[in-house]
């Protein structure tokens, strides 16, 4: 009982997901359908078409040796196939491109909603396991799309053509042999909860083993420097074996559907050859309704057939649909507040009040602890401290990628949490800790800094990050695209891309978190120096581990294990011999005379 329950809601939830495919994509496609559907018939009307004339051809031609109706029937049922032959080029043409169409519309749309989601999302799920399951899912509601208008309408419409050809020519022997429609329907309903769990089971170890081959791509380097072949052959056998179990599963499943159908559909037709022959051989009934019933019956197996297992294949890309719609419904985190305004900048002063976060709301583990920052209108702030400080988190907040427990930023007298994201962001120039590059050629990932930008503004740019001359070494110069180089640029050389786009984008807050950290001292000199010059006059914010590169900073924030522990100017910290500043700049000294010497 409460087995069939919970069968009964999830046929209703599979009903649902349908329904809501169905009512977004509708309307966009009316006309279409209705081609298809004019189409569809008239594959399904010449499909029957011979069933029925098999009555004329036994009736007339056989029995009363009529050549005309021969000639005529032999001319219809030649038609028949040429007009079948053409609608079904017509159908298969309309609804393929309604697929394709469709497909491309939820790739679309996936890719907007990521866009959209927040950087707290992307931390909680790998990337390349993301891709592996949105691939997937896109791919199963292709065929879903494919089977559920192909299938189901082009067969569920010859069935009933062949029922009608059935029902005229005997009804009554119809409707016994149709019982049997039911109960291979019920049948059914079986196999289609397992299906269910055995295809997200199957979607999420296939995510996986795309994901660990995409991880291991990317970090070849560190695969081989620690022989982690062996290690990594051995989970990937797992995983597979995982993912053949499954599809395994899977087949079983679809092929288990098969015997009971065919049993039952034999029973049916076995059924009207002994009755049908019966009242033709001894209640004198004319040949011509039994073959013509018969035929019928026979050409309506099939798409009864593969529509009482349609439900079962149908089911596993139901779930792709509904792992998508779950995608689709992951709330935006952080998006703008309904009456949100415009961030009005005037000096760029940022305050950041009484902040206390945690990642993922978790309350045990407080990142920041009642953290009041002030980083004053266009001079320089930096943030200094220990590894795992909250550095790059408060940076992280200051730019709204994640809601702040207690606490506000405000800019200029504004809350940035009443603002929308966009103009709090078109305000900022940042360079991120890690320098990130994107599909393109390396002119489109400086432009990237200010779209609409022309050519001589990114050369421009891309000199003030030292970057100009490397790339004019590149094979295409600045048209080289970024995949093309794959692996080929060195760190500091992708950080002063980076820089160079920051620098283009000419925003009048500037967030340098480890800008230069990848660079050798001799380039870190000159980009620090273009940088300290497009610093005048804007609030920045640095993160530095070398402290060499931030004693000018107006303001020196230490933070360490969450909390603003010292502040001051240069001078002022160092002069504090027992706190953390002096003790890193001791070794922080050390470390710039040792280079200095190896000069
Ligand atoms: N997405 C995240 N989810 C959970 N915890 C995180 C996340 N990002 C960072 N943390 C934790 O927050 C703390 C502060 O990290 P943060 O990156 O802000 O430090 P940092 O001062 O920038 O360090 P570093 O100097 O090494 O860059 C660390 O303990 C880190 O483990
Ligand atoms: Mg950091």
């Amino acid at each position: 009982m409460a087995d069939n329950q919970k069968n009964s809601i999830q046929s209703d939830e599979s009903l649902a997901i349908l329904k809501r495919v169905l009512s977004e994509n509708w309307q966009n496609y009316t006309w279409q359908y209705a081609q298809a559907f004019v189409l569809l018939v008239a594959v399904s009307a010449s499909t029957a078409f011979p069933a029925w004339a098999i009555y004329n051809i036994v009736e007339d031609v056989f029995m009363r040796q009529d050549l005309d109706v021969a000639y005529s029937i032999s001319f219809a049922i030649f038609l028949a196939f040429t007009v079948r032959g053409l609608a079904t080029y017509g159908y298969m043409y309309v609804l393929g491109k309604i697929s394709n169409n469709m497909v491309a519309r939820y790739q679309k749309r996936v890719y907007a909603h990521l866009l959209n989601l927040g950087v707290g999302f992307y931390k909680e799920n790998r990337s390349a396991y993301l891709v592996g399951q949105i691939n997937q899912n896109i791919a199963g509601m292709r065929e879903m799309l494919n089977q559920f208008i192909t299938v189901f309408a082009r067969d569920l419409l010859t069935l009933i053509a062949m029922i009608a050809v059935m029902v005229i020519r005997d009804p009554f022997m119809s409707l016994s042999s149709l019982m049997v429609l039911p109960i291979i329907y019920l049948v059914m309903s079986r196999y289609v909860r397992k299906v269910r769990r055995v295809a997200r089971e199957a979607v999420n170890i296939n995510a996986r083993v795309t994901s660990s081959i995409v991880e291991t791509t990317q970090g070849i380097e560190v695969v081989k420097s620690f022989t982690m072949e062996e290690a990594l052959n051995g989970n990937m056998e797992k995983m597979t074996k995982e993912v053949e179990t499954q599809a395994n599963h899977i087949v079983r499943l679809n092929a288990k559907t098969k015997p009971p159908t065919e049993i039952l559909a034999g029973l049916a037709i076995a059924g009207v050859v002994a009755y049908g022959g019966y009242r033709v051989a001894e209640l004198g009934h004319s040949p011509g309704g039994l073959f013509s019933f018969l035929v019928a019956a026979m050409l309506a197996y099939d798409p009864a057939r593969k529509l009482a297992s349609f439900r079962v294949s149908f089911e596993s890309s139901l779930v792709n649909a509904r792992m998508l719609y779950e995608l689709l419904d992951t709330p935006e985190r952080q998006a703008d507040k309904k009456d949100a305004k415009s961030l009005e900048l005037s000096k760029g002063k940022i305050d950041f009040k009484d902040i206390t976060f945690s990642y993922n709301g978790d309350e045990n583990i407080r990142v920041l602890r009642d953290v009041s920052i002030v980083a004053r209108a266009g001079k320089t702030t930096a943030l200094v401290g220990p590894s795992g400080g909250g550095k790059s988190t408060l940076i992280a907040l200051l730019q709204r990628f994640h809601d702040i427990n207690k606490g506000s930023i405000e800019i200029d007298g504004q809350n940035i949490a009443d603002v929308t994201a966009k103009s709090l962001r078109s305000n900022i120039a940042y360079v991120s800790q890690q320098p990130m590059l994107f599909e393109g050629t390396i002119m489109d990932n400086i432009r990237y800094g200010r779209p609409g930008a022309d050519d001589e503004a990114v050369f421009d740019a891309a000199k003030k990050a030292q970057a100009h001359g490397f790339i004019l070494d590149q094979s295409h110069g600045y048209d080289t695209s970024v995949a093309e180089l794959g692996g080929n640029l060195s760190g500091g050389q992708r950080q002063r891309i980076s820089i160079a786009r920051a620098i283009l984008r000419d925003a009048p807050i500037l967030i340098l978190d480890e800008a230069t950290s990848a660079l050798d001292n001799e380039s870190e000199k000159l980009v620090q120096k273009a940088l300290e010059q497009l610093m005048k006059g804007r609030t920045t914010i640095v993160v530095a581990h070398r402290l060499s590169t931030i004693r000018h900073a107006d303001n020196i924030v230490v933070i360490d294990e969450g909390r603003v522990v010292e502040q001051g100017s240069h001078d002022k910290l160092v002069k504090k011999k027992t706190g953390i500043y002096s003790k890193l700049y001791a070794i922080g000294t050390a470390t710039a005379e040792l280079k200095d010497a190896e000069i």
